[in-house]
């Protein structure tokens, strides 16, 4: 049977090393990008708990909308706003605390209170995000960035990505 193991009682830190060479395994007969973040937010959210996990493709002047879990969300956040926005443009994660005082933050849910979004940078230019949300205030750390940065480069390294940008 198809599915992911985690041991809730682990910390953190436990919980992401635990899941990563199941992620690896997962991954291992599949090259489909789709098919992969799609699995990947449906781990992320049910492992985690996470309000709502998603991806956004860059598409040049915005990103759009991919494979997510969780509520309706936006579709297209232009390049350098909102959290999504800037992390593409700044090929850097940023971790918000709270994202009522992030300026420029696009509100998808009321209910979404902090987030992180990791930028997934080829040759130079970012061709995809993973924004995550959570309901609580401060939810995300370092830990978060380094193990969902650590994700995102086997999700790219284990998934054919030539076709993006
Ligand atoms: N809050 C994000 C928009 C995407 S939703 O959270 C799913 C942002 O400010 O870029």
């Amino acid at each position: 049977m198809l599915e992911i193991n985690i041991d809730s009682s682990l910390k953190k830190a436990e919980r992401y090393q635990s899941l990563i060479p199941q992620l690896e395994s997962l991954f291992l007969d599949e090259k489909d990008l789709i098919a992969n973040m799609a699995n990947l937010c449906a781990v992320l959210k049910s492992e985690f708990s996470f309000f709502w996990v998603g991806f956004y493709f860059n598409r040049k002047e915005e990103l759009v909308l991919g494979p997510f879990q969780g509520p309706l969300a936006c579709t297209r956040i232009s390049l350098g706003k909102g959290v999504c926005g800037k992390a593409a443009s700044d090929k850097k994660t940023i971790v918000v605390d709270d994202v009522n005082a992030f300026p420029g933050h696009i509100a998808c849910s009321a209910e979404s209170n902090s987030e992180i979004v990791i930028p997934v940078v080829k040759n130079n230019s970012t061709i995809f995000v993973l924004d995550v949300d959570s309901e609580h205030l401060s939810n995300f750390d370092n830990t978060d960035k380094e193990y969902l940065e650590a994700i995102c480069a086997l999700l790219t390294k284990s998934s054919e990505t030539k076709h993006l940008l």
